[in-house]
């Protein structure tokens, strides 16, 4: 594992870390409503799952986990790139699959551990690298992950590339800002036919739905950018036998396709429709509010 220069954290923030437990970002009376029978079908009906959600602050629910494990587990051997690695729930379900279908390869986990929903957790990038790090320690995955500690832009990602020991990958996960375009333009055609690719927060925002704030349009704008984006991979005929678990699309590589069919004007154009959406939905709610 490449490890980025952190500095060695006190017993106190160990202790606070390793007590520290998900909870819904939204914390309105029906998210955590949903939140709570979510976690309880969890138990009662994946409950090796739920335990990894538990334990590793997982953000997903413990039937995408499943799905994960079981998709992941019969790939041939190869790399795999999972963007948006988080606290490494994700990270921990695919080493879990990989060492028990007894496969080789890697995991590359591109995560930038500070800002956005990891200031919920750790307080800085050092411990939000903890966290991960302790989670891949704990089910003994350590040893099959690299990890790229920033920010994944077309300007690092040869970084990333040097991580990669596998002429080919078999596998890519999304679950970071919905910009699947860059994440192909990077990795796409690096996949084998047929290879998984993994999708989350495929969430349809009706783009007449009111606005309350900025930080509602904050929370909406990576759905709409990942709705955008994964029709737009659909329609260039990059994605075949797309099927959901709850919000995550489960997706393959069909054979034989390039992501240089992706139009770089054309995305730009889609990610100016998700602001106007978003100006639009603020407008009717300040509306709405002023009637
Ligand atoms: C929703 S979380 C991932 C949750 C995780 N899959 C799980 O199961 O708990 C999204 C993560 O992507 C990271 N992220 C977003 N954009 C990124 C980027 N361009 N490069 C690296 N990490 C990014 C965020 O820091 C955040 O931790």
């Amino acid at each position: 594992m490449n490890t980025p220069q952190t500095t060695p954290l006190s017993q106190d923030q160990i202790e606070r870390l390793s007590s520290l437990r998900h909870r819904p970002q939204d914390r309105s009376l029906s998210r955590r409503l949903k939140f709570f029978i979510r976690c309880w079908q969890g138990r009662l009906f994946h409950p090796r799952f739920q335990r990894i959600k538990d334990q590793t602050l997982g953000m997903m629910y413990a039937p995408v986990y499943r799905r994960l494990y079981d998709e992941v587990y019969p790939l041939p051997d190869g790399d795999i790139v999972e963007v948006g690695a988080a606290a490494g729930s994700c990270t921990v379900v695919t080493g879990l699959a990989r060492a028990e279908s007894k496969r080789n390869g890697s995991i590359v986990s591109v995560e930038k551990f500070e800002g956005g929903s990891r200031t919920n957790y750790g307080k800085n990038f050092d411990e939000n690298f903890w966290i991960f790090n302790n989670n891949l320690e704990k089910f003994g995955v350590r040893d099959r992950v690299k990890v790229f500690a920033d920010y994944l832009t077309d300007e690092n990602a040869q970084e990333v590339y040097n991580l990669i020991d596998t002429p080919q990958l078999v596998a890519l996960i999304h679950d970071a800002d919905g910009r699947i375009d860059r994440d192909f333009r990077l990795f796409y055609d690096r996949l084998i036919d047929g290879a998984l690719i993994v999708i989350d927060d495929v969430v349809r925002i009706d783009p007449d739905r009111p606005i309350k704030d900025k930080t509602q349009a904050q929370h909406f704008r990576k759905f709409m950018i990942t709705c955008k984006l994964i029709d737009e991979m659909e329609r260039l005929g990059l994605l075949e036998n797309i099927s959901y678990t709850l919000s995550t699309a489960f997706c393959r590589k069909p054979k034989d396709t390039t992501a240089a069919v992706i139009d770089p004007q054309r995305i730009e154009r889609l990610l100016q429709e998700v602001e106007d959406e978003l100006a639009h939905g603020l407008a009717r709610s300040t509306a709405s509010n002023t009637a």
